[in-house]
């Protein structure tokens, strides 16, 4: 099983003042920074685009950042995204018309590709590109909003997608596949979200909702490895 990895979501941060906010939550014991891309197309909400991930880049920013694309159609923002310095890009299967090709196309951009299933979308198409897949991220809240609750059902999932990722690897060593989940993480359900399979956590509002980073980190960590 892979290290665990805590993802805070910038779409919760302060975002006059993203650099420190960034820089903050890393120091405060953060493992990757979840990006989040909304178009106000394929999800009613506006984020953020490549520029302000290569202003990161450039404000010294060297931690993984995992760029969650909430946008239709992929390819073109994929490569800008790749170009801004993204280490993780994920897309939803149904925004893009060729789901094999746009994982290459990721590949070939030098960044690591996954799959994003909406609460309801089932998994079907992962077994045919599992060697394309370096994540697969699956939501626990319908996307475009931070401070929904958790969808339970997200657990089941969970192990749905441990159980295929397992089996794959287990016939693929060496390769590393990781198990996201976003939406609706807390101190409080992250216990039981791990317990289900999912190795790479999400979590906006609970993170940068809350005075102290370095507490809630820890504490969802604890609670991890409980
Ligand atoms: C929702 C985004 C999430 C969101 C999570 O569309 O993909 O990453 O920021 O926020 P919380 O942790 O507050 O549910
Ligand atoms: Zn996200």
């Amino acid at each position: 099983k892979l290290a665990p990895l805590i993802a805070p979501s910038i779409l919760s941060a302060d975002l006059a003042r993203l650099g420190e906010e960034v820089e903050n939550v890393l120091a405060a014991g953060a493992d990757i920074v979840h990006f989040d891309v909304m178009d106000n197309h394929y999800v009613p909400n506006l984020t953020f685009g490549p520029t302000i991930c290569e202003a990161l880049r450039k404000y010294g920013v060297t931690a993984p950042i995992d760029v969650h694309l909430m946008v239709e159609p992929v390819d073109e923002l994929a490569a800008m995204f790749a170009k801004a310095g993204a280490t993780y890009i994920t897309f939803h299967p149904e925004a893009t018309r060729h789901v094999d090709r746009s994982l290459q196309a990721i590949k070939a951009a030098g960044c690591k590709a996954g799959l994003v299933f909406n609460p309801a979308t089932p998994l079907d198409v992962l077994k045919y590109v599992m060697d394309k897949v370096d994540m697969v991220l699956l939501m626990s809240v319908n996307p475009g909003f931070g401070g929904q609750s958790f969808i339970p059902a997200a657990l089941t999932k969970l192990a749905e997608a441990r159980a295929l990722i397992d089996a794959y690897v287990a016939e693929h060593p060496g390769r590393e596949i990781r198990l996201e989940i976003d939406g609706g993480v807390k101190t409080d359900n992250i216990a039981a979200i791990a317990a289900a399979g999912a190795d790479t956590f999400v979590a906006g509002s609970a993170i940068f909702g809350a005075k102290d980073y370095a507490a809630t980190i820890s504490a969802m960590k604890a609670a991890i490895a409980a």
